[in-house]
This record gives C-alpha cells, sequence and structure tokens, in this order.
C-alpha cells in the first residue's frame, strides 16, 4: 500500500486531512505560538456526510499536523461552518481571566430540520475549550442565536470589536449577510443587513468574514462573502466588498462586484483571528459542483495556501490582493535563477536545473503586451495551461487537457481572471503542487487556484513569451511538509 501522504495527488506544500472527506476550513485562531485549523470533516467516507469539526496545529501556517476530532454532531444536529474566538476578558464567564476559554461559535445543522419547519433546520450554537483545543464542551443554552424562519441561515464568524465593546458576528443568511452583536457570546442581537441589492447573486450567500484593514493610513473593512454556484467561472468562489464599518452596519465603496480569486478552486475561505494587524485567509481548494467526484482515493480536498490579505488602489477602486504567507520561505530548499536565455536552446525548465520538483514557485516578469503562458506537461500528452492573454487583457488557467476529467462533465474548463493592474510589466508567480496550482498576478491583484488530476506526473515545464523578455525567471523547490 502507498505510504500515508504520498498517494497520487497528494499535495505536499499545503494541509490535507490524512483520510477522508473535507470541505471549508473552520474556526481558525492563532493562540499560545500555534495556529489552529478546524475544517468540515466526515469521518466516514470520503463524501461530505454529517459533519464534524476535524481540526490540525501549526507553528508556521505550513507544516501541520492533525489532531483528533474537535465537534461531533449531536441531538441539535451537524456541525457545519463557523469561527472561534478567544475570551480574553471572560466575557462569556466559560473561561476565566487568567485563562480564557477558546470559544467555538458554528452552525447546528438539523438535517430533520426541513420537514420539521426552518426554524429547526439551521442555529447557531457555541462550544468552548479549557485546554487549547484540545477537548471542548458544548454550551448548555444552545442554540444562542434562533433561527427567524430563513432556511440558509450558517457560518457565523465572530471578532470583538473595541470600538463599541462587543462581539460582532457576520451570518449568512441566504441572499444577504445579517450583523448581531453580544457583550457575551451568549446573548445575540441583530444590529443590520447587507447585499441584497449588491453583489453576485447566482447562488447562496456563505461563510462571510468582516475584516479591517489599512490603505495609506486608512481604515477600511473588508467583507468576505462566498456564493455557491454563481462564481465567475461557474459554482463556487467567493466575493468580497470594501467599505466602512461602525460597529453596526457595513457600507461598501464601490457597488463593483470583485472576486477574492476567480479560479474554480478557492471556496469558503475567511481569516485566522487573533493576528493583530496581519489578515491571513485560507480557502478551501475545490468547488462544490465536483468536489464529491475527484479522483483521489484515501482523502478529498485540500486547503489552499495561507494568504496574506493586504488592500491596494488600482483601476480607479480599492482591491484586496493575497500573496502566499512569508512563512512559505520555511520550505524553499534554494532560489534557482534560470536564465531565460537558455530557454531558448532547451524550453524545458527541468532540464535547465537538471531537477524535476513536484512543488515549486516559479516568478517572472515580462510585458504585458503578447499573449504568454506556463506549460506543465507530460508524455501522455496531457498539459495544463496558465498564461496571459493580452487582447482580452485577462489570465487564464486552461485545464481542458490537463489530465483526468471524466469524472464531472463541468471539470474540464478555462478560467479567467481580468488584469486590474495598468503597469506594463506583469508579475507572474505560480505556486504548483502534485495536483494544484495558484496563480498570484501583479502582486496578488488577479489570482486563479485551480485542481487537476494529470495520469502521469508532469515532467517538462516550458514557457512561451512571443518573442517578450521574460525577466527575473526564479525556480524554487519546495520540501514536502509531511
Ligand atoms: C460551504 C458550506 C457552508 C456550510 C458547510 C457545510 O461550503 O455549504 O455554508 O456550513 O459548507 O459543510
Amino acid at each position: 500500500p502507498t505510504k500515508l501522504y504520498q498517494e497520487p495527488y497528494r499535495l505536499q506544500a499545503h494541509f490535507s486531512p490524512k483520510e477522508k472527506w473535507m470541505n471549508d476550513p473552520n474556526g481558525m485562531v492563532y493562540y499560545k505560538g500555534v495556529y489552529h485549523l478546524f475544517f468540515q470533516y466526515y469521518p466516514k467516507a470520503t463524501v461530505w456526510g454529517p459533519m464534524h469539526w476535524g481540526h490540525a496545529v501549526s507553528n508556521d501556517l505550513i507544516h501541520w499536523k492533525q489532531l483528533s476530532i474537535a465537534l461531533y454532531p449531536d441531538k441539535l444536529g451537524y456541525i457545519f461552518s463557523g469561527s472561534v474566538v478567544i475570551d480574553k476578558d471572560n466575557t462569556s464567564g466559560l473561561g476565566t481571566k487568567g485563562k480564557p476559554a477558546m470559544v467555538a461559535i458554528f452552525t447546528h445543522h438539523n438535517p430533520k430540520g426541513e420537514k420539521a419547519g426552518t426554524s429547526t433546520y439551521q442555529n447557531q450554537s457555541i462550544a468552548y475549550s479549557l485546554d487549547e483545543g484540545t477537548t471542548w464542551t458544548k454550551y448548555k443554552g444552545n442554540p444562542v442565536v434562533k433561527n427567524p424562519g430563513i432556511k440558509d441561515f450558517r457560518d457565523p464568524k465572530v471578532f470583538w470589536y473595541a470600538p463599541g465593546n462587543k462581539w460582532v458576528m457576520t451570518l449568512a443568511t441566504k441572499d444577504r449577510i445579517t450583523f448581531y452583536s453580544s457583550p457575551n457570546l451568549k446573548d445575540w442581537k441583530k444590529e443590520s443587513e447587507f447585499g441584497r441589492m449588491l453583489g453576485a447573486h447566482g447562488g447562496v450567500w456563505e461563510c462571510p468574514d468582516l475584516i479591517p484593514l489599512k490603505l495609506n493610513g486608512k481604515e477600511y473593512w473588508a467583507l468576505l462573502v462566498s456564493i455557491n454556484p454563481g462564481g465567475p467561472n461557474g459554482g463556487s468562489a467567493t466575493q468580497y466588498f470594501v467599505g466602512h464599518f461602525d460597529g453596526n452596519k457595513f457600507t461598501p465603496t464601490s457597488t463593483e462586484t470583485k472576486w477574492i480569486d476567480h479560479g474554480p478552486d478557492n471556496y469558503a475561505g475567511v481569516t485566522w483571528s487573533n493576528t493583530g494587524n496581519r489578515k491571513i485567509f485560507l480557502g478551501w481548494m475545490s468547488n462544490w459542483l465536483y468536489a464529491n467526484e475527484t479522483p483521489t482515493v484515501k482523502w478529498r480536498s485540500a486547503t489552499t495556501i495561507p494568504r496574506e490579505l493586504s488592500l491596494k488602489s488600482a483601476a480607479g477602486d480599492i482591491w484586496l490582493t493575497s500573496n502566499p504567507v512569508e512563512e512559505l520561505e520555511n520550505i524553499v530548499t534554494k532560489t534557482i535563477n534560470v536564465d531565460a536565455g537558455l530557454l531558448a536552446k532547451d524550453n524545458n525548465i527541468f532540464s535547465v536545473i537538471k531537477q524535476t520538483p513536484t512543488q515549486y514557485r516559479l516568478k517572472f516578469n515580462t510585458q504585458a503586451v503578447k499573449d504568454y503562458s506556463v506549460i506543465l506537461s507530460n508524455n501522455a500528452g496531457e498539459k495544463l495551461v496558465i498564461g496571459y492573454n493580452a487582447k482580452n487583457s485577462r489570465y487564464y488557467i486552461d485545464r481542458t487537457r490537463a489530465g483526468q476529467n471524466k469524472f464531472n462533465k463541468q471539470f474540464a474548463s478555462i478560467a479567467y481572471a481580468p488584469r486590474l493592474s495598468l503597469s506594463p510589466t506583469s508579475d507572474f508567480e505560480l505556486l504548483v503542487d502534485a495536483s494544484s496550482v495558484e496563480l498570484f498576478a501583479d502582486g496578488g491583484l488577479s489570482n486563479l487556484t485551480g485542481i487537476y488530476f494529470p495520469k502521469i506526473p508532469y515532467t517538462r515545464l516550458s514557457i512561451v513569451n512571443n518573442g517578450m523578455e521574460i525577466e527575473d525567471l526564479q525556480i524554487q523547490p519546495l520540501k514536502s511538509i509531511w
């Protein structure tokens, strides 16, 4: 039998569960030097089922250790997505000031609720841990936010709003986000709603997150909202709004629909809590269109690379940029500066660098005036193409011939992301793993994430540059995190 973490398609630089099914990342929180990651988990199969919260920890956001299951379904239902906070001032009374509780706020999803009536279907509950996330106790007074009669009522993300001395919850409520507040994590009051008339509405809204970020010394708030279906390239995707938040109400500064990543495989992402001014995002690297059908055997789905979020002005508006966290350096084996001139003789970067890494970072700069692309290919005639189309000013991932795709007819696709930067030079960075590629273009302004399943690994990496200069071409093979 294949060794654990060495199965076909197993990612070597990204978290994935040892075995069985995973979807959304949940409850990410930084506490006492440890990054916690909980996740939607079904321990009995490689397809979605009654949801638990799996648990993994890391000291650097890159190397992960999976621990035992944190939350099990109970008589109120499955444990759907949610967040974790550190109750430092013991507002909940569930810990003490010296030993604050970690409090999880999540959705209890009652599968029988659909028949029994929407008020029992999805409700918000809490649980707490006094031993740094190892064991959890569900609160006796659950649920703490009762369903007012909306079917889709889920995915609470909570943060401490210091100016108002209160907790704020963002909750996905069908076609909008509802904000609640609480002094103690137990008693919640509705504050306002946002989004009914703005953003994309091709599907139900899920997994919101509201985070403060500065741009040129000025504070803004970014509201992340996942949507399924209705993404820019089909199925699931995550949009965001930039605006202001006064403790009660969110007001966007623009009516433009924006996407944190245009690729098909970055969904349900939210940020870590308790990381100060750093805002670190993590998504689920799949899509509800085919998540249950991808050709991995023992396990299903991985997370994106953790990404640092920032704001940037471009094209007359304010955008979120995402880039791999600097901790990714921890697994860089070396930086190889490739003389682009050598590629004229042998246009296979792997033969020029004399190694064929499975996971690596690739960076270069070039003029954004003609088409260019990076091609990963193998001897089975399969290829994955990631590039830029100058005429339409957009980046793309073409996985139509990248490998196995019969498992779902919507999988073989080309995904596009508009170029937002007006600079004549594009900077192009790829993070490639055994079955995933993440594109960060123009400093993380235009991003695309896609998964793929070649029959045999890619052994050729080439660049099509149409006569343009490829500058500062760099490849960094990465160590496996396992
Ligand atoms: C998003 C989602 C959430 C829900 C969870 C269930 O992918 O549908 O809205 O809480 O997955 O597993």
